[in-house]
């Protein structure tokens, strides 16, 4: 969500006359867009700020502006941590941003604006043409907040409640970015299973179908889910949408019904592999992925065992996990039996272990397979897999399932123009890695852009 909102801090930037740049010495603004969901980014984010002191010496002009999550939960506190910062603008005030710059800079004044609104206000930026975007895959927020309130999570308190966007704000949007080259979006929100309902807008499902029919788009993915408003409709929606990617990312956070109850989930463990078997029955051969959290408050080797045992059950092909961290605000940071840090290290890791011999399993069942990816660019990083000869470019993209495939071509272009990005592939995979598969393609049988989604494909 904050890669996506400083993406909409960039597109409003632009018309007042700014670019962007990776060197620090060449801004004349610096926005630092933080995220608050764990310690450990909080202390990156005043770490980071404290750096740029010697920056706004020897520039006093520059504007130092702290943004999002951290942000939001600090106000002016902020002025008081790191003195050389002028602007402090919460998760609701981007809309705002411009004329705060401009007026910091007319008056050499400071602001903190982290007013919180009911209604999501669209910046008119956001919905200007765009130039051909660097790469085919962007994010779209359709909703922000969320009302869930699990007792370890910051969000509540600094995104506020749950708020949709209109459909037709978020389709317009979907349909310039599709313009301007964009191939395959993910829609974004914290919790997408309640989207539109206190609106009364439109479901979930009934948005991906509208967005399903953009032409010229190619993919569609979403995140996050909460397993306890997962609906029969949206499960539904894998069998008749055909451009939703084979991927569902469900954080379950615990395997111990115990814990999951402490954390105000609302869901069992029980109930949550009953979705995953709908899931399944819906869309064999569907990806699924998880979020953990290791040594919440009176976490034990016996509960921590249950999520061993769920990770084994679910056969997840990929899982997040993260030590427990107290956030300012959520309930569990005053719960009793904290977990000592040592031990959450050592649970971290062995979850960790655990999974990691169950994904390079599953990715060294695809070896042989041919696969269909969505090329988003060249590989950045050479795989070191066996048989890639130097002087040819390894371009990287994804399969339907979320898999990173990086692979080298075996011919040239066909007509594809100067490029593959953005276009989907046919990849046959030759060697599974920890976190990627590689392959070559030899078979430049491209999709055709005309075609409506990966189905066709198949055919
Ligand atoms: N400590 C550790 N991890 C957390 N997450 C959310 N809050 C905390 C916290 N206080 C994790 C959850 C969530 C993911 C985005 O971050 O697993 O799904
Ligand atoms: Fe946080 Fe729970 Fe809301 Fe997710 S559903 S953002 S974990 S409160």
């Amino acid at each position: 969500m904050n890669v996506n909102d400083s993406d909409w801090i960039f597109r409003m930037m632009k018309p007042l006359g700014y670019q962007a740049t990776t060197v620090l010495e060449k801004a004349d603004v610096i926005l630092l867009n933080t995220c608050s969901i764990r310690e450990k980014a909080e202390q990156k984010a005043f770490s980071f700020l404290g750096r740029l002191a010697a920056l706004k010496k020897r520039k006093p002009g520059i504007v130092i502006g702290m943004g999002g999550c951290v942000a939001q939960q600090e106000g002016e506190n902020v002025f008081r941590r790191v003195p050389h910062v002028d602007l402090v603008f919460g998760t609701h005030a981007i809309p705002r941003l411009p004329r705060m710059i401009e007026r910091i800079i007319e008056k050499r004044c400071r602001i903190a604006d982290v007013k919180m609104s009911q209604r999501i206000i669209e910046p008119e930026a956001i919905q200007l043409p765009v130039e051909a975007e660097q790469t085919p895959c962007q994010f779209v927020t359709i909703m922000r907040g969320c009302d869930n309130f699990c007792a370890y999570c910051v969000v509540p308190y600094v995104r506020g409640r749950e708020t949709s966007r209109h459909p037709d704000d978020i389709l317009k949007e979907i349909q310039m970015l599709v313009d301007g080259g964009v191939r395959e979006v993910t829609l974004l929100g914290q919790n997408v299973n309640s989207y539109g309902k206190k609106e009364d807008l439109c479901s979930f499902s009934e948005l991906l179908e509208k967005v399903n029919e953009i032409s010229g788009l190619r993919r569609i993915r979403f995140t996050t889910s909460h397993p306890k408003d997962l609906s029969d409709e949206l499960i539904d929606a894998f069998r008749h949408l055909d451009k939703l990617c084979h991927h569902f990312h469900l954080p379950v956070q615990s395997g111990s019904d115990r814990i999951l109850k402490k954390m105000n989930r609302r869901y069992t463990k029980d109930q949550y592999i009953k979705k995953i078997e709908k899931l399944r029955a819906a869309c064999p051969g569907i990806a699924i992925t998880s979020d953990f959290i290791v040594g919440f408050p009176g976490e034990t080797d016996d509960d921590f065992a249950d999520t061993l045992a769920l990770i084994e059950d679910v056969g997840f092909d990929g899982v997040f996990a993260f030590i427990y961290s107290d956030r300012p605000q959520a309930p569990a940071r005053d719960f009793d039996s904290k977990v000592p840090l040592s031990i959450k290290k050592t649970r971290l890791q062995a979850l960790l272990d655990f999974q990691a011999k169950i994904t390079i399993h599953k990715n060294k069942a695809l070896v042989g397979s041919n696969l269909a990816v969505l090329v988003e660019g060249e590989s950045k990083k050479q795989t070191g897999a066996q048989g890639v000869e130097n002087d040819l470019i390894q371009w990287s993209g994804r399969t339907s399932t979320n898999k990173i495939v990086n692979f080298t071509l075996k011919g040239d272009l066909n007509g594809l123009g100067e490029s593959l990005v953005g276009n989907i592939v046919e990849v046959q995979i030759q060697k599974a890695l920890s976190h990627s598969l590689w392959g070559t393609c030899q078979n430049l049988r491209a999709i055709s852009p005309e075609s409506k989604g990966e189905k066709s494909y198949a055919a």
